[in-house]
């Protein structure tokens, strides 16, 4: 399959977040019957990527989007999905997922052409997320109502936030982001009363903090 085409169908996918419409792009037109029958194990793989596939970010949203740091991580990030933003994983992770990406980026084979940095540029990009990163935190937190969903919900894509880093009345605004991530990324979210449940916690915990 050329490059092109590759590159095109995980953006399609992103767009429209179906791996249903992932298996469409990726095969020749078919018939309704031939539709039902069992995909085939490459698709299976490729459609599995897209749980987890980064939301993209404008450029221009990065932080410090101007500078050097940001615009290579920009070049190097943006080539087979959305730019991911950097508070998307804490200090701790990114390391991890940094040194997946560099695997996925050197480990194409030959005719998907892909920009693969230098050690200087990984640096830079390393250095750049660990400087922008989820903020975390080891402190207790308070025992209101909501700590165990928000616990186990909120540290299923990257490491739980710490309560503190927003005012109470900015985290609603968070959370109903996060659950657009949840819809697109896993594509399930949790119920409104849950999700009202966390915010409530949040509001709690992040006064109790300051
Ligand atoms: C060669 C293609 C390719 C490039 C280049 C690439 N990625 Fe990815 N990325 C993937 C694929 C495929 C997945 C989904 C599978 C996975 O998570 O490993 C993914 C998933 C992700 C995820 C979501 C999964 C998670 O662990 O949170 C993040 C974040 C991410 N990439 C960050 C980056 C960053 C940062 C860069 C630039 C350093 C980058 N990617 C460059 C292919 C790529
Ligand atoms: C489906 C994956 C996913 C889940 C689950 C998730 N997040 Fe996130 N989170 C992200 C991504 C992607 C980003 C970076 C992009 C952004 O900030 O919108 C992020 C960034 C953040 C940030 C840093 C950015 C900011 O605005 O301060 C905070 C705080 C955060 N998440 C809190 C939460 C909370 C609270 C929950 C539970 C309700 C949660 N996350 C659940 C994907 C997720």
């Amino acid at each position: 399959m050329a490059r092109f085409t590759n590159r095109g169908i995980v953006r399609a996918a992103i767009a429209l977040g179906g791996a249903a419409l992932l298996a469409a792009a990726c095969q020749a037109p078919k018939t309704e019957e031939q539709a039902t029958e069992q995909k085939p194990e490459q698709d299976l793989v490729t459609a599995s990527a897209l749980v987890g596939l980064p939301v993209g970010t404008a450029p221009a949203d990065l932080p410090d989007s101007s500078s050097e740091a940001a615009q290579t991580y920009a070049k190097f990030c943006s080539a087979c999905h959305g730019i991911p933003n950097p508070s998307s994983h804490s200090a701790t992770d990114w390391p991890v997922v940094l040194r997946r990406m560099w695997l996925r980026t050197e480990g194409l084979p030959a005719g998907y052409t892909v920009p693969v940095p230098d050690q200087r540029e990984r640096l830079l990009i390393q250095d750049y997320v660990l400087a922008h990163a989820l903020k975390v935190t080891n402190a207790e937190l308070p025992a209101v109502p909501g700590r165990a969903l928000f616990e186990s919900t909120c540290s299923r894509c990257h490491e739980l936030p710490d309560p503190r880093q927003h005012a109470p009345q900015d985290w609603a605004a968070v959370v109903i982001r996060m659950r657009q991530h949840m819809v697109q990324i896993l594509h399930q979210s949790p119920p409104q009363s849950q999700v009202q449940e966390i915010i409530l916690f949040l509001e709690q915990a992040s006064k109790a903090g300051a």
